[in-house]
């Protein structure tokens, strides 16, 4: 081997260090997926120079041998192709490519999953310079529409092209998969879990988890144990938006998202009546203990068309009461986001499995409830 084959094959490498898994997200060389990169001339010829006495390019066969996480994975050939295009892009000589795709035995799996759950367990979503926005989803009591609106609402953000995720942090009463009709466990891969895909986001819910599965998750000895798992032990990538769907009041949980998640924005979630929204102010108020900030306000079942008239049929001015006294109590801007209606739809639809702001075919609806997810979507973007 000649120092320009070693500077072909090192120039490989660093291309192929930028070929990203899919599923995984991290790149082919990272995960250890590259096993050996062999580059010689094509007319075996010695090769002190990279280009010949003519200046005409020369050309070498290079062999690169891939290690895929499991036999005939499906993205084989999206790698393959990814890595024919980085060969082929080599500026300085003609290199022919040759792929020899195999799997990884069973340990070098067993150390990359380890590999991968030790990165998560040190920084999950709280590493510097993560892009992820989180906003937890809180409400005073429960049925003023919480799940309805984080369904709704990571529905939204994954039609407008965001990489969304969404954990359902109400562990007694978890909605989200019943929400998008999801019926299936997550993938383990090692003991690592892959978050189940529906409506195009990902999910992770202890209602997904029967039986042992279940008992493992709440194998501490607190139930906010589940959420460090739900962070530690799934397999997030890094997400544009991660929701989380809390429960209902001014619980440990919110506590708990803080320190885990120390870049989450609140989001509380009021109707329109006093009942709803005193208490809702006080779910907000946990941004006093915590370093937590509330990124505003929504009001749910706000108002009802009928015959082209808005009914204020829970009364009015519980989002501004409580956008208000948060702004008061917190010392800076806790908008009042949205005003959402009373939708029937949006209720049979959840019970349908289909968030109601999504048509049967995926797309984001471009009236009424779709309307004002989107405004809402991008104006908490902002
Ligand atoms: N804007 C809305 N229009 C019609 N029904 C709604 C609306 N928001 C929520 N619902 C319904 O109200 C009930 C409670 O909503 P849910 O999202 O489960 O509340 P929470 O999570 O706060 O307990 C559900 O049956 C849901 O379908
Ligand atoms: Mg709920």
């Amino acid at each position: 081997m000649t120092a320009d084959t070693r500077h072909i094959e090192a120039a490989i490498y660093e291309r192929l260090s930028r070929v990203i898994d899919p599923e995984l997200g991290r790149s082919v060389t990272d995960l250890g997926m590259i096993a050996a990169i062999n580059a010689v001339p094509a007319d075996g010829g010695t090769d002190a120079v990279e280009t010949s006495g003519d200046g005409q390019a020369k050309t070498y066969d290079v062999t690169i041998q891939v290690e895929l996480t499991v036999p005939g994975c499906p993205l084989s050939e999206t790698i393959t192709n990814q890595i024919n295009g980085a060969v082929a892009s080599y500026p300085d000589a003609r290199l022919t490519p040759h792929i020899e795709v195999t799997s990884m035995s069973h340990d070098k799996l067993a150390d990359l999953v380890a590999d991968l759950k030790a990165e998560r367990k040190q920084n999950p979503f709280n590493k510097p310079g993560i892009k992820t926005r989180i906003f937890a989803i809180a409400s005073g009591k429960g049925g003023v529409g919480k799940s309805s609106v984080t369904a709704n609402l990571a529905a939204t953000f994954s039609a407008l092209g965001y990489d969304t995720a969404a954990i359902d942090a109400d562990i007694y009463g978890f909605s989200l998969p019943k929400l998008f009709g999801v019926h299936t466990q997550p993938t383990n891969l090692n003991g690592m879990l892959m978050p189940v895909t529906a409506w195009g986001v990902k999910l992770i819910s202890i209602g997904m988890f029967a039986g042992a599965d279940r008992a493992i998750l709440w194998r501490g000895p607190r139930l906010q144990r589940s959420l460090e798992q739900f962070l530690a032990d799934v397999w997030w990538g890094e997400p544009d938006v991660l929701l989380l769907d809390l429960a209902p009041g001014t619980g440990d949980m919110a506590i708990s998202v803080a320190q885990a998640l120390p870049n989450a924005e609140l989001v509380v979630v009021t109707t329109p009546q006093p009942s709803a929204s005193d208490v809702a102010v006080r779910s907000g108020l946990v941004a006093l203990q915590v370093p937590m900030k509330v990124r505003g306000v929504v009001e749910n079942m706000s108002w009802y068309e009928h015959k082209g008239e808005q009914l204020r049929i829970f009364g009015e001015g519980g989002g501004e009461r409580v956008s208000e006294q948060l702004t008061d109590a917190l010392g800076y801007d806790v908008p009042l986001m949205a005003q959402l209606p009373l939708e029937p739809e949006l209720r049979e639809t959840g019970e349908s499995g289909r968030p109601a702001v999504l048509t049967p075919e995926g797309a984001l609806r471009t009236d009424g409830i779709g309307r004002e997810f989107r405004a809402l979507a991008e104006r908490l973007m902002r």
